[in-house]
């Protein structure tokens, strides 16, 4: 496998598979990597095939950090991304330096105006248009054929969806379901933040969802019985619900009635992390 630090090396290091006009399949993340980017990895280097490229970008983007501590205390750990990368399967790292991607006079940005507005949107100001700004800027520096998005960030996946769409970029967007801990926890990178009793309230989340999603299985239609079910499990001292919706997948909005295909999405904040989570119905 092959890091490439600048961009004249990232283009230096794919022109044979450019001239030869191979699959590039590429995984954008901000490093910290787990078994959750391991197992998106893996899907890119079976969807590469053998003569394909696996791309791996590690680049912690400040625009899409609402507050400089979150920026300033997210974990760098290049070395051990790099292992992991290649026990997975990439074939190339690319972890451009914040002037490659934003020279000092950058000024334009890319903005969705639908999808990011609710759920984490609503609450994260600027963070989606930081997202779609870096997605677009590093699509156009990788030229991948695909790009593979873990659905833990259901609705980044699902607005990087619709960007590509409206503004024609012709890379296909594969969305990979999401990885767990054996207790249900969503993996990310923040876990590490918590301590082993912040770890435990943190596994509530996914059981408050599973337990939504099991009423809905035994008939509850309502939204708000559904939603008023999962909030009575996640009353304990030491996590704070940010929001609770079910929302219909395609397009985000609440949902008036639940229905198979919808999604409860979460966001809650435990130990000063804070943590997000769905389920679809
Ligand atoms: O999901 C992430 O890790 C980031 O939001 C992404 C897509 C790499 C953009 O910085």
């Amino acid at each position: 496998m092959r890091i490439a630090r600048a961009i004249r090396l990232l283009d230096r290091a794919l022109a044979p598979a450019r001239r030869a006009g191979r699959r590039v399949v590429f995984v954008p993340t901000m490093g910290a990597l787990h078994e959750g980017h391991a197992s998106l990895i893996r899907l890119a280097r079976r969807r590469a095939g053998a003569r394909g490229v696996v791309v791996v970008s590690v680049f912690v983007n400040a625009p899409q950090f609402n507050q400089r501590s979150d920026f300033t205390k997210y974990p760098r750990t290049l070395a051990a991304d790099s292992v992991l990368c290649r026990r997975a399967g990439a074939d190339l790292l690319f972890a451009p330096s914040a002037t490659d991607m934003y020279p000092p006079s950058h000024s334009t940005w890319v903005s969705e105006e639908a999808l990011s507005l609710p759920l984490c949107g609503a609450r994260r100001p600027g963070h989606f248009r930081g997202v779609c700004t870096v997605v677009l800027k590093l699509f156009n520096l990788v030229r991948p054929t695909e790009a593979i998005f873990g659905l833990k960030d259901f609705q980044q996946a699902a607005l990087l969806q619709r960007m590509t769409r409206d503004l024609n970029v012709p890379v296909r967007i594969v969305c990979a379901p999401v990885v767990r801990e054996a207790d249900g926890l969503a993996m990310s990178s923040r876990n590490r933040r918590l301590t082993p009793r912040g770890r435990r309230l943190a596994a509530l989340l996914n059981g408050a969802l599973a337990f939504a999603r099991w009423r809905f299985l035994r008939g509850e239609r309502r939204p708000s019985r559904l939603l008023a079910d999962a909030r009575r499990l996640l009353r304990v001292p030491g996590l704070r619900v940010e929001y609770l919706d079910l929302v219909r997948s395609s397009t985000l909005r609440p949902s008036p009635r639940a229905t198979r295909g919808d999604t409860l999405a979460l966001a809650a904040w435990v130990e000063g992390v804070r943590l997000i989570d769905n389920l679809r119905l």
